[in-house]
């Protein structure tokens, strides 16, 4: 892989996807992992991250000359270059001009790292030390007002850095400076593509499960359905999908699943009618992390009669279901605190909700991949359009989006208004558009209102309407106001409880993306 080192920023996995739209495998490790267990991973090439720090404060994460040393390719970005620049024995200078946001970049040398790109181009900087001597070796091949050397190359030992961002949309070339590093400075080839995962991923799954029964958890969404397909084609008749009906589903969503996933690819399922059961162990809960743990016990606690339920029809007496697959991403890893070095933002019901006494052994063949990617697998598997495109929905559901105890009741006055913001963001043909739209539910909060001659006094309806690449972060989408009047106008009409529909103008971060 090609390794980004994170020095602290927010971009370190911008720039790994970022290296994988450029088709080759990425993945980020932090800073504090060594020298030597970095190069034990055999990297392709290392990149650098940038960081909040300043290479001279106190603390300052430190780069270990041995990863410049090892004869692997290195491209450093801001901190990394100024990192990098200082450990080869160039200089780093506080030049009191803070530079941020959009500047212009001047091309004096093209090398190989800016190679095909105009002389002037706009960049995105955030810094306020520069290089001002570049190392020897090293040919300078940019500047801007604020850093005298803004990009350097070292072709022989192939050290490559750039003072800006080339991973964030607003450097205009950004992506040719990084395909320039990735295909002329490091000599890689473009491999990771959905063929190649697939491929990948068959022969890791068929590995990992040999002749075993394996389950999977269905909800109709896109990962657990590409994640079932990948499984289908790796292991056939192995696999017996489960479909758990929690209660906390949206209108028409078991229609969905029977009809188009199993018409277009004949998985075995077994739907399974648990709306009493995960509804009672939510009774009297309003904590959020509470509700996802009580909701992910209970997901396995179901998987685990199906487990034997698949074992009895098949008369295989004795026998049981070790495998559990499940459709998680490389985001929800991520924010369940199971990257490396990463908090626990909340836990993704099929990671940190999963209970501590799981008997299977899980299977996830998404755990590395983006949103993005897992839609390009699943068509390459024949997924039905219908299903890659859906927009995210949670595993746990509605019990997220009602903030407060979850009732049948007060599932019901969501369930109609969330089926009402569907419809009209699908008749606004928005649905691409959006990243994902969830609908909440105030149950705990009332306000006063007036409906033909009467006073009222009901629930608030959040709309949440989102643009994301990949769910880590996000920005509140921008929808016409005439939509919104209409959405809030049906809302208040129909669904009744409600007196009032607010709009979430929050991005991520700090907002998250579910309010739970
Ligand atoms: P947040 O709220 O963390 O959500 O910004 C990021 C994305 O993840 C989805 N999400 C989940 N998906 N199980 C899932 O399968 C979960 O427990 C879960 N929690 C959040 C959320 O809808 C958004 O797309």
């Amino acid at each position: 892989p090609v390794l980004v080192i994170d020095f602290g920023a927010q971009y370190a996995q911008l720039i790994a996807r970022r290296v994988r739209e450029a088709q080759i495998y990425s993945e980020v490790v932090p800073h504090s992992m060594s020298a030597s267990e970095i190069l034990a991973k055999d990297p392709a090439a290392l990149i650098l991250s940038g960081g909040p720090a300043s290479v001279y404060a106190d603390g300052a994460p430190a780069l270990d000359p041995a990863l410049l040393a090892a004869g692997v390719p290195v491209l450093g970005i801001c901190y990394g270059f100024q990192a990098m620049a200082q450990a080869l024995g160039g200089s780093v200078g506080q030049t009191g001009q803070r530079e941020y946001g959009s500047t212009q970049a001047v091309t004096s040398q093209g090398g190989i790292l800016l190679d095909g790109i105009p002389a002037r181009q706009q960049v995105w900087m955030s810094h306020g030390d520069a290089v001002a001597a570049a190392p020897a070796g090293c040919t300078v091949l940019a500047s801007s007002a604020g850093a005298p050397v803004a990009a350097f190359e070292d072709a022989e030992r192939r050290l490559f850095g750039v003072q800006w961002h080339p991973e964030v949309q607003h450097s205009e070339y950004g992506q040719q400076v990084l395909k320039n590093f990735l295909y002329r400075g490091a000599g890689l080839s473009a491999t990771w593509t959905a063929e190649n995962v697939i491929a990948d991923q068959v022969a890791r799954i068929r590995e990992q499960v040999g002749a075993d029964r394996v389950i999977c958890g269905l909800s109709g969404g896109v990962d657990s359905s590409v994640a079932a397909a990948l499984v289908h084609r790796a292991v056939g008749e192995q696999l017996t999908c489960v479909f758990v009906d929690h209660g906390l589903l949206r209108s028409g969503e078991k229609e969905q699943v029977e009809r188009d996933f199993v018409a277009a690819t004949g998985v075995d399922l077994i739907t399974v009618d648990a709306a009493e059961r995960f509804l009672s162990a939510l009774a009297g809960v309003t904590d959020p992390e509470t509700k996802r743990k009580i909701i992910g016990r209970e997901f396995i606690r179901v998987f685990e009669d199906a487990a034997r339920e698949v074992v009895a029809r098949a008369g295989a007496h004795g026998e049981v279901v070790k495998f559990l697959v499940q459709g998680t991403l490389y985001p929800d890893v991520v924010e369940s605190g199971g990257g490396d070095g990463a908090a626990n933002i909340k836990s993704h019901h099929n990671v940190g909700g999963l209970p501590d006494d799981l008997q299977f052994e899980l299977v996830e063949p998404l755990r590395e991949l983006f949103k993005d990617e897992v839609r390009q697998v699943g068509l390459q598997l024949g997924v039905p359009e219908a299903i890659v495109w859906r927009q995210p929905f949670p595993g746990p559901g509605l019990g997220i989006r009602i903030i407060g105890e979850v009732t049948k009741e007060r599932l019901d006055v969501l369930r109609a208004a969330d089926a009402i913001v569907r419809q009209e963001l699908t008749a606004a043909g928005l649905d691409r558009e959006i990243w994902q739209c969830p609908v909440v539910l105030l149950a705990d909060v009332r306000s006063v209102g007036v409906q033909g001659d009467g006073r009222t006094y009901g629930h608030p309806i959040v709309l949440r309407p989102v643009s994301s690449e990949d769910a880590m972060t996000a920005d509140w989408s921008r929808l016409p106001y005439d939509l919104l009047a209409t959405i809030s106008n049906r809302i208040t009409n129909e669904v009744a409880d409600v007196n009032r529909v607010v709009l979430d103008v929050t991005s991520k971060p700090p907002g998250t993306i579910e309010w739970e």
